[in-house]
């Protein structure tokens, strides 16, 4: 067990997308996007009422990155723009060395591509500095893009985990998606 972000979490560089840490003066554009009905419709998101509640959503992001409990990044474009976030909700190292894949995307940008070219950066920085073996994605069954997009990236359908989760419509199923890190090499 050798991998310590410490909350050092480091630029990973893309085509079209750039990752970075999260910071306070992300709170504006992110209280947009987390407080989009629809990017909050299959998440388990907590209510964002004004933009401090997302200066606060970061500061916790960030925090949980300075214990190794998970890893944030800030999705920016080519002009800069906060896109959305990604990372790992969770990782674990030794008895599994296995993290689970969270993301979200502001919805003016969907259906571009650019979800999938910031999980590939998660995915190999996850695998090769991390040392992680097994990604895992927890998606709402009835969230289609988010199964469409981890089946592109090679992710296996693993099973149905019923009422997995609570939100305030009650308790919902979950579908388990993973990647395993032979799959990636090999697919690479
Ligand atoms: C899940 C979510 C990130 C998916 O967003 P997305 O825009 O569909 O995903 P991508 O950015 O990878 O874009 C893929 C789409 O762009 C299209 N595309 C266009 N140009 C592309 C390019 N250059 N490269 C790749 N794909 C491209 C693909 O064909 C695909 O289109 P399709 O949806 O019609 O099949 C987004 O719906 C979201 O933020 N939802 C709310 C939060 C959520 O559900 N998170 C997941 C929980 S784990």
């Amino acid at each position: 067990m050798t991998y310590r972000c410490e909350g050092e979490i480091p630029v990973l560089g893309g085509e079209r997308v750039k990752l970075r840490r999260l910071s306070s003066k992300d709170a504006e554009a992110m209280y947009r996007n987390w407080s989009d009905p629809e990017v909050r419709r299959y998440s388990d998101l907590p209510e964002m009422p004004d933009v401090s509640a997302a200066g606060e959503m970061i500061r916790i992001l960030n925090s949980l990155s300075q214990t190794d409990d998970g890893l944030r990044w800030g999705i920016e474009d080519a002009d800069g723009r906060l896109i959305g976030s990604c990372g790992l909700n969770w990782w674990q190292l030794e008895g599994a060395y296995r993290g689970e894949i969270g993301c979200e995307l502001a919805r003016p940008f969907w259906g571009k591509g650019y979800m999938r070219e910031a999980v590939e950066l998660v995915l190999d920085y996850a695998f090769e500095d991390m040392g992680l073996n097994r990604i895992e994605a927890l998606t709402d069954p009835r969230n289609i893009r988010a199964g469409r997009l981890f089946e592109s990236l090679g992710f296996t359908l693993e099973g149905r985990l019923r009422q997995y989760r609570q939100t305030d419509s009650g308790f919902v199923d979950a579908n388990m998606y993973a990647l395993l890190r032979e799959e990636w090499e090999d697919a690479k």
